[in-house]
């Protein structure tokens, strides 16, 4: 991955989506895979710096599924993305979906992103934005953050030895924050913050330490927009079928926004805040905010 550690304040802009979940359409005989070849050719549209992708690519890990099928969708997933190529580079952080059957191996997932060979997790600068990518799903397949793992001491060295900076996001599949009424379903206490006890896991503090801006994630097919401390949490949807049981829920008490559409996320970085839009395949605005820079 080039990078580029020179700060200046040019605006940088990027984009992030996130369960694509290619080959769901064929298998289920919905319309998820047009949906994400729609998303990704809107998101083509706006030639953005780069685009963040916060895991399940696929739609794999299913006991059932043989090996060409897993071909067969990751074909379908680098074909859905080719508008992006030569425009904005993609990172991407791994879901539980893109973990191959039968030993749900992470080896095909790293070839398929361009990390053949080498850990799922990593970090890289654009135009003074450091962006992390985490994999919050092989220890646990559904998420987490052991304490004392070889991801959590590279990421305190990671974080500890930052360049300057100008944005700092970290992106990972799960969500840290969360309706307590998936706590252990999708996620262990390692992973979220937990809004009944006050306890904030291993990710959290380390995340809040380093003075992170973004905490990017997907997972629940919904659009949820949550700030605690100085880091806001933001889940996109791609889509657009939630958990039964997700909508309508008690948003966790952090939340600041929700909404079921499918969409992605406009993030534009000026001389000293981000600012943000939630767009609908549709193209409607679903949420827009601004944020101070935890750093300048
Ligand atoms: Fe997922």
């Amino acid at each position: 991955m080039s990078t580029d550690n020179q700060v200046s304040h040019q605006t940088v802009r990027w984009i992030h989506v996130t369960d694509l979940q290619l080959g769901l359409g064929k298998s289920a005989g919905n319309d998820n895979d047009t949906i994400a070849r729609s998303l990704i050719e809107q998101i083509a549209s706006e030639e953005a710096d780069f685009v963040i992708n916060s895991g399940d690519l696929i739609h794999g890990a299913h006991a059932d599924q043989t090996l060409e099928t897993i071909m067969e969708y990751w074909s379908d997933y680098q074909i859905t993305v080719k508008p992006l190529k030569g425009k904005s580079p993609i990172l991407s952080a791994p879901g539980n979906h893109d973990m191959t059957r039968e030993d749900r191996s992470m080896e095909r997932y790293c070839r398929e992103t361009g990390r053949a060979d080498q850990p799922p997790y990593y970090a890289a600068t654009i135009q003074g934005v450091h962006v992390v990518c985490l994999d919050v799903v092989s220890s646990l397949h559904r998420g987490g953050f052991p304490k004392g793992s070889k991801q959590e001491v590279w990421l305190k060295q990671e974080l500890n030895r930052l360049p300057q900076v100008r944005g700092l996001i970290v992106v990972g599949h799960y969500p840290i924050f969360l309706s307590p009424d998936f706590y252990g379903r999708f996620s262990d206490s390692s992973l979220h913050y937990d809004e009944r006890t006050g306890q904030e896991g291993v990710l959290l503090p380390i995340l809040l330490k380093a003075g992170v801006d973004l905490y990017l994630c997907g997972h629940l097919h919904t659009y949820e927009r949550t700030r605690y401390d100085q880091l806001t949490q933001v889940m996109a949807g791609a889509y657009g079928v939630a958990y039964p049981d997700l909508m309508p829920y008690q948003p966790n008490q952090h939340c600041q926004a929700l909404d079921e559409r499918q969409c992605y996320v406009r993030y534009t970085l000026t001389k000293d805040a981000i600012h943000a839009e939630a767009i609908s395949l549709q193209g409607a605005v679903v949420d827009a905010w601004s944020q101070a820079l935890n750093r300048d």
